[in-house]
């Protein structure tokens, strides 16, 4: 008897044989090519001809995995994916209730695009098979997969944060997204503070028993619940960072800037990343540190996200509006302090870049993990090396105890983390990053997947009925 097919489920999905943009696709693009399998999502397109909660499926073979992916039409796009994962859930799921658009039609779009999901699937799957579901976009597919028959093993993967009880309790419908999780045999958070989030949840709004360390029982179900946070594939990265264009972006950026030093961001062009917190930072820097003015270039990339959901357009403003300003201010007819580009950079360019920084700034308001700070220590020189400014608020931060842990919201207290990051002497610089490097390669992508694979096969929840 061979292994147990894998069965991956995610909203996006990438040809695992490609480098992909990054992310959730890439870590899944590596677990899928280790093992084979089906890797099942939205195609990306929006078929204008199908009705709602309808869409074509197709089917291709990437290597050894096979990719099966269903398009989606307008209505459903609409509500599902902009409307209930990025207008409610995105922004609650990261404490801004503030952002969040609870129009009540978007929940039955949400419920029809998991009722497709798992429509579509069903017919694919293999009896031994063990399902393993990403992300906020299909919370309820378990339930969905359940209500059809499906017996098989599914385990859930959040990759964004957990907010608190009370948060998460604002959300029209939060009672049938809880029961909903109760159709999965595992659940994994990526920390420690998502999972007690959870359990504190469970058991005030859905009367849940805690039976084990790590096992809940409600609507007649047990599952299984930990913290597994995500890694990076630091074999390929350290690949990408020695190939033909990560040298050659490095040699660039080292050239171009010979005399400064180099502060790197690189974000998704979203309200979560804390960007204009940052700037503000920075701006503080150099008008507190006169010694950073002339000497400091901090470039941020914003790659271009969700630009359909309206909560986005106010912080693509601001940015213009802030980076313009600092430039307006502070710039020299020789020296421009930001280079802010509002466009997505390739990947292989990216280990180039982090290797030529002296800090690299990731300073999210909120964040499940954030790779870019792993990506951003394993692309440096040991000999070297830069130094990582780390919001407290990223997921990463539970684990990366010695970068300069910062609260992106005290504006003087991360210009000074970027003072001490950009004064840092070289011994301290190589301790930190030895330290950084060992905890990245002991918790890698291998060790989640096998981790969080080998937890769902020995979850034996009770099923009593569906949730
Ligand atoms: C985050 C989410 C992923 C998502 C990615 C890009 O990392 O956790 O699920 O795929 O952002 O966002 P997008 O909306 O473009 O898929």
């Amino acid at each position: 008897l061979g292994q147990p097919r894998l069965v991956v489920v995610s909203n996006r999905i990438a040809d695992p044989r490609k480098t992909a943009a990054g992310g959730l696709a890439v870590a899944l693009a590596d677990v899928l090519n280790s093992t084979g399998g089906l890797w099942f999502g939205w195609s990306g397109k929006i078929d204008d001809e199908a009705p709602q909660g309808e869409g074509k499926v197709h089917v291709t073979q990437a290597g050894s995995v096979k990719l099966a992916t269903v398009d989606l039409c307008r209505a459903d796009h609409d509500s599902y994916y902009l409307g209930y994962a990025n207008g409610v859930l995105w922004p609650v799921f990261h404490y801004r209730l503030d952002l969040a658009d609870f129009d009540a039609g978007y929940i039955a779009g949400y419920r029809r695009v998991n009722q497709l999901f798992a429509k579509k699937l069903m017919p694919l799957l293999r009896p031994d098979d063990i399902i393993w579901v990403h992300d906020y976009h299909l919370i309820p597919l378990a339930a969905e997969l359940r209500a059809l028959g499906c017996t098989q093993r599914i385990g859930f993967f959040l990759h964004i944060p957990l907010p608190p009880p009370l948060i998460l309790a604002a959300i029209p419908g939060h009672d049938w997204l809880i029961r909903a999780l109760f159709a999965y045999d595992l659940v994994g958070f990526q920390s420690q503070a998502d999972l007690s989030h959870f359990a504190g949840y469970v058991t005030a709004e859905a009367h849940a028993q805690q039976v084990e360390e790590h096992r809940w029982r409600a609507f007649g179900r047990t599952l299984e619940a930990n913290a597994f946070p995500i890694g990076l594939d630091v074999e390929e990265f350290t690949t990408l960072t020695h190939a033909p264009e990560g040298r050659d972006m490095y040699e660039r950026m080292r050239s171009e800037y010979s005399r400064r030093k180099l502060l790197v961001g690189v974000d998704r062009l979203d309200y979560s990343k804390g960007l204009p917190q940052r700037m503000r930072a920075f701006r503080h820097l150099l008008d507190k540190y006169p010694e950073a003015r002339n000497s400091a270039t901090l470039v941020q990339i914003a790659s271009p996200s969700r630009e359909d959901v309206e909560a986005y357009n106010d912080i693509l403003k601001e940015m213009e509006s802030l980076c313009g300003s600092i430039n307006g201010n502070f710039g020299e007819l020789d020296w421009m302090p930001v280079r802010y580009l509002h466009r997505t950079v390739a990947r292989a360019r990216l280990p180039g870049l982090y290797r030529a920084s002296r800090v690299g700034l990731v300073t999210p308001l909120r964040d499940g993990m954030n790779l870019v700070a792993k990506e951003f220590v394993v692309a440096q020189n040991p000999e070297d090396p830069g130094v990582l400014v780390l919001s407290r608020f990223a997921g990463a931060a539970e684990q990366m105890r010695e970068a300069l842990l910062v609260n992106p919201y005290d504006t003087e207290g991360t210009a000074a983390a970027i003072q001490l990051a950009l004064s840092m002497p070289l011994e301290e610089r190589r301790e930190r990053h030895e330290h950084l490097m060992k905890t990245i390669r002991r918790q890698d992508v291998h060790w989640w997947c096998q981790s969080f694979l080998a937890a769902l096969e020995k979850a034996q929840a009770e099923v009593k009925g569906t949730p």
